[in-house]
């Protein structure tokens, strides 16, 4: 494993363990409210700081893009973290999470890490050395056409902006496909594009920290990563459409219907 991948797979693992540790105590954690629907609990918090020690540690000068505490600024690389991903989840001790840490290089995207702490699974990819889970290589899935696959999604729960073409989305997969899911920690969904679970996936409104992650696995792992006009920019945008190479261009053209 490359170093650099080594110390961010550490800093995601020892996020992993204050997850885990407050886990099912949801009830009983500090709280607050960022804004309609949106919460940080006390383990968002721990859980970023003990990351960005672990990465200042190793790489004093790069800078950092992290969810909670915002942006530090530094050197050409930047390390965009999201230390724990489905808080909504966590708090109703629903158990689906993730830490997804990145490491970009200008606008490349070079590193990546989702570890999902209740599973134990981790998800890493290096530019140009594959995707892997647990060590080892995964692929995105083999489905040809919409009707042989699951789809994950987001539904809209802070701006209700994009709901009505969400909805219609829905309404157009739902009997053309297998099925769609949303589980709720879009780093996952985004690593489960990766590994085949899921054969695409689409959301709005989604912030850095929920994708770069995703973004490199799933590239390194064969699929496709667009915004909704099928250029790169979904960093910038917050839309995303994944899939394998056959069923992100079905599933894009179905998503571009709705949300005109
Ligand atoms: C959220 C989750 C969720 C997605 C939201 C994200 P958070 O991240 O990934 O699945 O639908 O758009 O903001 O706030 O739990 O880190
Ligand atoms: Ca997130
Ligand atoms: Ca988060």
């Amino acid at each position: 494993m490359h170093p650099i991948l080594n110390t961010a797979v550490k800093a995601a693992r020892q996020a992993g363990k204050i997850i885990v540790r407050s886990f099912d105590r949801g009830d009983t954690l500090s709280v607050d409210r960022k804004g309609f629907n949106d919460y940080v609990s006390e383990v968002d918090r721990a859980a970023e700081n003990e990351i960005i020690q672990i990465l200042r540690h190793a790489y004093p000068n790069h800078g950092i893009l992290a969810e909670e505490s915002g942006e530090h600024t530094g050197d050409e690389y930047q390390w965009i973290i999201d230390p724990l991903d489905g808080t909504t989840n966590y708090l109703h001790g629903f158990p689906q999470c993730a830490v997804s840490i990145a490491l970009r290089h200008k606008d490349k995207l070079q590193q990546a890490v989702i570890f999902d702490p209740l599973r134990d699974e981790l998800f890493t990819a290096s530019t140009g050395a594959g995707a892997h889970l647990n060590s080892r290589r995964i692929r995105v899935s083999r489905a040809r056409r919409l009707d042989q696959s699951l789809i994950g999604t987001g539904f809209p729960f802070r701006s209700m902006d994009h709901l009505d073409n969400a909805l219609k989305t829905l309404k157009e997969l739902l009997p053309r496909t297998h099925g769609i899911r949303r589980p709720g920690a879009a780093t996952l969904d985004l690593a489960y594009v990766a590994c085949g679970r899921l054969d695409g996936f689409w959301e709005t409104g989604l912030k850095p920290w929920d994708m770069a992650g995703g973004c490199l696995l799933i590239r390194e792992a064969g699929g496709l990563v667009s915004d909704l006009n099928n250029e790169r920019d979904f960093i910038e945008s917050g839309e995303i459409v994944a899939g394998n190479p056959y069923i992100h261009p079905l599933l894009l053209s179905v998503v571009q219907k709705h949300y005109q």
